[in-house]
C-alpha cells in the first residue's frame, strides 16, 4: 500500500519538483501524479513547463492562470491592510501560496485524488502555508512532501531524476535560491546567507541601482476606489496590467528594494533580498490615503490590525478565522478610502507628493493658519484644562 493512490502535485519546473513524479511513484506507492503549475506571472514558458512534467512520469500535467485571482484576491487585500511582514517585506511569496494550495484542493477534488504534494524543503516558511491552507480548505486530503523527507544532496537529487530520465539542469545552476510572481522577487542563499555581504547587483531584475536610474524625477497619479488601485496617470487600469506597469515605472527609479533579516516561523533568522516595486508604492501610496480620509481613531486601531494581518499571510493562516473576522473590518474601513496619490518616483525612493480626496476629512478652515482660520481657540484652554486634569492631580500629589 502506498501512501497515496492519486495525488495532485504542485510544479513548477525546477529539479526538486520534477524528481518528486518518480519518487512518489516508486519510493511511495503513489499509482498517478498529476501535476499542476499555477501561472502568477513568474514569467517562466509554461508551456516547456508542461511538458517536462509528462516526460518526468505525470499522467496529466496543468496549468492554472491565476494572475487576475492572485491580484484582486490576495494582493489587492493585502494593499488595503498595509501588508509589510515586520515593517517591510510586501509578502509577495507567501500571499502566492494560499491561491496555490487553493487551486491544489480544487483539483484534487475535481480528478478525485486522496492526496495534494509539493516540493518544499523542511526549513522555510512555504510547508507550512501549503499544508495548514490545504488542512483548512479540504482537511481529509492527505499532504505529501517529499523533499522534506527524503534527504539527498542537491547532487543526488539531481542523480535520482536522471535515472528517470529527467536531465540534469543544462545552465549551471544559480547559487540563488528565488522564487518570483507578479508582485515581486525574493532571493535568499549563496553569498546573501553571509548578512554582511552587500547583495550583488546581478540578483536584482526589476529595479535598476540607483547609479543606473533615471537623474529626472518622474510622477505618477495612483488612483484607489474603495482601497483599490484601479487607475495609473488617470488612465483606468485592469488589476494586473496596474501591477505590471508600476513594477516597470517603479523598478526604473530603483524603487522597491528590501534587505533584510527575517524571523521566519520556523525559528530561524534568514536573509533575505526582496525587490516589489508595485506592492512597495502601492502600500506606501495607500497608507497616505487612508491618512486623508480615515477618522484619527480608526487610522490608529487599524496599525494594530495591519500588524496582526500581516503575520497572518506570512504564518500560513490566511484561512482562518481571525483572518476572515480582519477582512470585515478592514473592508468596512475602506469604504472612504478613495482619491488619488501623487508619487515622485527618483532615485531608489518613491516620496508622496500630494493627495486628494471626495472623503476628505481635511477640513481647510480649520488647519488654516491664516485669517481663515474657524478654529476656535478659546474652546482648547478648557479641553486642555480637563485633558491634563490626571496628570495635574498626580503632580500634585508627588509634590505632597
Ligand atoms: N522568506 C520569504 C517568505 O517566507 C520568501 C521565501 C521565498 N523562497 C525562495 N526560494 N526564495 O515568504
Amino acid at each position: 500500500m502506498g501512501r497515496a493512490k492519486k495525488v495532485v502535485l504542485a510544479y513548477s519546473g525546477g529539479v526538486d519538483t520534477s524528481v518528486c513524479i518518480p519518487y512518489l511513484k516508486h519510493e511511495w506507492g503513489v499509482e498517478e501524479v498529476i501535476t499542476l503549475a499555477a501561472d502568477l506571472g513568474q514569467g517562466d514558458e509554461l508551456e516547456s513547463v508542461r511538458e517536462k512534467a509528462l516526460q518526468s512520469g505525470a499522467s496529466a500535467s496543468l496549468i492554472a492562470d491565476v494572475k487576475e485571482t492572485f491580484v484582486k484576491d490576495y494582493a489587492f487585500p493585502a494593499i488595503q491592510a498595509n501588508a509589510l511582514y515586520e515593517g517591510r517585506y510586501p509578502l509577495a511569496t507567501a500571499l502566492a501560496r494560499p491561491l496555490i494550495a487553493k487551486v491544489l484542493v480544487e483539483t484534487a477534488e475535481k480528478y478525485g485524488a486522496d492526496a495534494i504534494a509539493h516540493g518544499c524543503t523542511g526549513k522555510g516558511n512555504d510547508q507550512v502555508r501549503f499544508d495548514v491552507a490545504v488542512a483548512a480548505l479540504n482537511p481529509h486530503l492527505k499532504i505529501l512532501a517529499p523533499a522534506r523527507e527524503w534527504g539527498m544532496s542537491r547532487e543526488e537529487t539531481i542523480a535520482y531524476g536522471e535515472k528517470f530520465g529527467i536531465p540534469a539542469p543544462v545552465k549551471k545552476s544559480s547559487p540563488y535560491s528565488i522564487d518570483r510572481n507578479l508582485l515581486g522577487r525574493s532571493i535568499e542563499a549563496g553569498i546573501l546567507e553571509d548578512p554582511a555581504v552587500e547583495p550583488p547587483e546581478e540578483i536584482f531584475l526589476m529595479t535598476k541601482a540607483i547609479a543606473h536610474t533615471p537623474d529626472e524625477p518622474e510622477y505618477v497619479e495612483i488612483g484607489f476606489t474603495r482601497g483599490i488601485p484601479t487607475s495609473l496617470n488617470g488612465e483606468a487600469k485592469n488589476s494586473i496590467e496596474l501591477i505590471e506597469q508600476l513594477n516597470q515605472l517603479a523598478g526604473k527609479h530603483g524603487v522597491g528594494r528590501v534587505d533584510m533579516i527575517e524571523n521566519r516561523l520556523v525559528g530561524i533568522k534568514s536573509r533575505e533580498i526582496y525587490e516589489s516595486p508595485a506592492m512597495v508604492v502601492l502600500i506606501q501610496a495607500h497608507r497616505d490615503l487612508e491618512s486623508l480620509t480615515l477618522t484619527a481613531d480608526v487610522t490608529h486601531y487599524k496599525r494594530g490590525i495591519e500588524e496582526t494581518y500581516s503575520q497572518l499571510i506570512y504564518n500560513g493562516l490566511w484561512y482562518s478565522p481571525l483572518k476572515a473576522a480582519l477582512d470585515a473590518f478592514i473592508q468596512k474601513t475602506q469604504e472612504q478610502v478613495s482619491g488619488t496619490e501623487r508619487v515622485k518616483l527618483f532615485k531608489g525612493n518613491a516620496a508622496i507628493v500630494g493627495r486628494s480626496s471626495e472623503n476628505s476629512l481635511y477640513a481647510p478652515d480649520l488647519a488654516t493658519y491664516g485669517a481663515e482660520d474657524q478654529f476656535d481657540h478659546k474652546a482648547a484652554e478648557g479641553f486642555i484644562y480637563v485633558w491634563g486634569l490626571p496628570t495635574r492631580i498626580w503632580a500634585q500629589q508627588g509634590k505632597r
